[in-house]
């Protein structure tokens, strides 16, 4: 008896995954049916769309028929334009195939402009293409490495044209020698346990109390010596600085006031306990395991010509747990992380 209801048990599983895979398969199928309907409709050229409406030009008729359509608003105006700046039907496809829309909006009030080496790659801004194209030619290197050098700012020197940031608050900022906080104070500023004077934005400051607990379970031992600065101690710090060392040689080392990462209240030095400097081995370990709290070591040596600082091993900038592990695995400086990623 028992032996019969384990064989009919068996049978009834049996059937159940038949049948489901069956039924999982028919809607696959019927996807893989809509899928393909829905491609033909997005390949339909804009000529049976055009035709009958008052952007229709009898001499254009040929080039509809090559241009795919877009149910976006004004498109008809806009290959308009474009069949007028002479761009050909492909190109057209092109540009509504892979550019944004700003860089769209921008050829549109443009003569014709030879892009095709760059529609593939998405950080380019169509009003930079000749200083992309001057720097490719000067520094001899990729499209790719001109591009992301140029809009970081590296193709002038640091502190010339300099941007305002506008949205000081998100913990993705990215602040350097191009990029200026301005006066702006961070609202949610608070203390470090290890002595209240250091203080952190509060997400920031939670993730360096995690921090500095795990290395400890790991025998390091670390402990803040500077945080948050604001505009006026930045001032102060970096005029006595030049004051010391001239303002060439205080530039590799100190922002300018306005500039410094620390007053985002995101940034924090830190020291080994019972020394006045981040230890060879300490510092080590940060590069390894920072970024498991969220917090990356901002000036490496290898990337002095593109921060514009000598190596600070000892400086960790919170970005969150996502993108600091993410900035690590590309093994990107943060001012070439966010120009790919963030901006
Ligand atoms: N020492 C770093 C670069 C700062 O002044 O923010
Ligand atoms: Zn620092």
């Amino acid at each position: 008896m028992r032996k019969k209801e384990i064989i009919l048990t068996s049978i009834f599983i049996l059937l159940l995954v038949s049948f489901s895979t069956y039924f999982s398969f028919i809607k696959n199928k019927n996807k893989q049916e809509d899928l393909s309907v829905m491609k033909n409709e997005e390949m339909e050229t804009v000529l049976s769309y055009i035709k009958n409406t008052k952007d229709f030009k009898a001499e254009y008729e040929k080039f509809y028929s090559q241009i795919n359509y877009h149910p976006e608003h004004n498109f008809f105006k806009e290959i308009n334009i474009f069949l007028n700046l002479q761009y050909t039907p492909q190109e057209i496809n092109t540009i509504y195939d892979f550019l944004n829309s700003k860089n769209k909006e921008k050829l549109l009030s443009h003569e014709k402009i030879e892009i095709q080496n760059y529609y593939n790659i998405k950080n380019f801004d169509v009003d930079k293409i000749k200083r992309y194209e001057d720097y490719k030619s000067i520094h001899n290197c990729s499209l790719e490495e001109a591009i992301l050098k140029v809009n970081i700012g590296l193709n002038h020197d640091f502190y010339t044209q300099i941007e305002q940031i506008e949205i000081q608050e998100d913990y993705t900022v990215l602040v350097n020698k191009y990029r200026s906080l301005g006066n702006y104070e961070p609202s949610d500023l608070k203390s470090l346990s290890y002595d209240e004077k250091y203080k952190l934005r509060e997400k920031a400051a939670d993730a360096f109390e995690e921090l500095i607990s795990f290395a400890k379970t790991e025998n390091v031992y670390i402990r803040p010596y500077s945080a948050y600065r604001s505009f006026e101690y930045q001032t102060a710090l970096y005029n006595k600085y030049v004051e010391k060392d001239g303002k060439e040689l205080a530039d590799t080392y100190s922002a300018r006031p306005g500039h410094s990462e620390h007053q985002t209240g995101l940034a924090v030095d830190v020291w080994s306990e019972g020394h006045t400097e981040i230890t060879v081995n300490d510092a080590k370990w940060l590069s390894e395991n920072a970024h498991k709290y969220g917090f990356i070591v901002r000036y490496t040596k290898e990337n002095e010509k593109i921060t514009g600082y000598i190596e600070e091993p000892w400086h960790l900038r919170y970005l969150g747990m996502d993108v600091a592990k993410d900035v690590v695995n590309k093994r990107l400086t943060y001012d070439e992380y966010y120009d790919l990623y963030i901006k």
